[in-house]
């Protein structure tokens, strides 16, 4: 048994799929369903007893126990989060509450079960906390890619909310010995990102007829990553990570934003092209910068090839098309989540599960 946080969010979710593709281990998945959180996500895993879905909080401490005590997990592992950098900006109390006090009172929960674990079971225990390159700050244009030994230099409140978790982490281990791993990843793409982020955004909006917005000059560099090789990369990392290092995960795809909605553009322009003949990129408008943007995020993956000997399977070429095509084929999916009908859905078909 492992037991999952946030596991209905984009790569929480994702990574259950993956997960139980690979394993008949069963996955305990506890998830708040926030805004992002997605039943819809893991409609495939409906009736699948592998999957055993929980709505709550990582803050709830007394919940986090129980179900620790319940399912006897051999791993946690802490997708749950707030994640988006704007929302960030606009409204930091939730970051603070869940990437901050949340990874807090899930380290202590975990904290209790572990101690309380006979020897044999307290030595192959893991808390792997899912954490992002965002921790390490801006790079200047000509900067080597961030390694595990970059310093932490957080620029927005997201980026410091979750960097606190990673000092937080860290410090459990060092002073208590709980045996964690912590895994900072570069920006993730693939099915099931929630229309907010960059991509997804891109897509849906394109295929509406609106604006795609970018934001400033656009060459804001990030390092983009196949959301399915997140996911070979953590389970890779739970397998056979050392104790107490952290891993930087990365697809070796730095690029510039303005190239990426382009290449968004010339994949609709094949795969759905307007009725007007037109190329999308017609539809890109430069709108004025987030404030504290960072410049630039590279990661330099080489620790976790050379010690645990994973690499990613997609290049950007391949995931960008499989990304885009997945979004044509699931617009299902996606007006659900604009109308927010993936809450009633949840309703209806969880209904017994959550809160249970
Ligand atoms: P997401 O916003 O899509 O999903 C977050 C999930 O966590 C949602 O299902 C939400 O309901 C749940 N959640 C939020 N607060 C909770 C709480 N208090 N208790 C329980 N569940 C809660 O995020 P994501 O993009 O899937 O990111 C997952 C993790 O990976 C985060 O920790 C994020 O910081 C990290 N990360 C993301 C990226 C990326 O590119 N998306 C890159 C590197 C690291
Ligand atoms: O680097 C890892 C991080 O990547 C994760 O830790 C975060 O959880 C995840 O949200 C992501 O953060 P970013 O801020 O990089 O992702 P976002 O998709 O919001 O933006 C990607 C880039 O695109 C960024 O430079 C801002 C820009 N952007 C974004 C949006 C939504 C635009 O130019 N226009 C937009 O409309």
């Amino acid at each position: 048994m492992i037991f999952v946080t946030g596991g209905a969010g984009f790569i929480g979710a994702n990574f259950v799929l993956d997960w139980l593709a690979h394993s008949d281990e069963p996955v305990v998945n506890l998830d708040k369903l926030t805004y992002a959180g997605n039943l819809q996500n893991l409609a495939t895993l409906q009736g699948d007893a592998r999957h055993i879905f929980v709505q709550g909080d990582i803050a709830d401490t007394a919940l986090v126990e129980r179900l620790l005590v319940e399912h006897q997990p051999r791993a946690v592992i802490n997708f749950a989060a707030e994640s988006h950098v704007d929302r960030s900006i606009h409204g930091p109390d939730d970051f603070i509450q869940t990437n901050v006090v949340g990874t807090f009172k899930l380290l202590e929960a975990v904290r209790h079960y572990w101690q309380a674990l006979p020897a044999i079971k307290k030595e192959a225990f893991r808390l792997l906390h899912v954490s992002t390159d965002e921790v390490y700050g801006t790079l200047a244009a000509d900067a080597p890619a961030f390694t595990e030994d970059h310093v932490y230099e957080p620029n927005s409140p997201y980026s410091a909310s979750k960097a606190a978790s990673d000092h937080l982490v860290r410090a459990w281990h060092h002073t208590y010995g709980l045996p964690v791993l912590t895994t900072n990843c570069s920006n993730n793409y693939g099915p099931y990102h929630f229309p907010e982020k960059l991509i997804p955004l891109m897509i849906v909006n394109a295929l509406a007829g609106k604006p795609l917005p970018v934001y400033g000059d656009g060459m804001q560099i990030r390092d983009w990553l196949y959301v399915k090789d997140h996911c070979s990369a953590i389970r890779r990392v739970l397998d056979a990570g050392h104790l107490g290092q952290t891993y930087n995960i990365g697809g070796w795809n730095e690029k510039p934003n303005i190239d990426i909605v382009h290449t968004v553009c010339r994949l609709l322009d094949e795969l759905r092209p307007r009725a007007d003949g037109q190329s999308y990129a017609v539809q890109i408008t430069h709108v004025k910068d987030r404030p504290g943007h960072d410049r630039r995020y590279a990661i330099d993956a080489r620790k976790i090839e050379r010690e645990l000997g994973w690499r990613p399977v997609e290049t950007f070429d391949t995931g960008i098309r499989k990304t885009v095509q997945w979004y044509l084929e699931n617009a299902d999916w996606v007006a659900n989540v604009q109308t927010g009908a993936y809450r009633d859905w949840v309703q209806a078909q969880y209904a017994e599960q959550a809160g249970a």
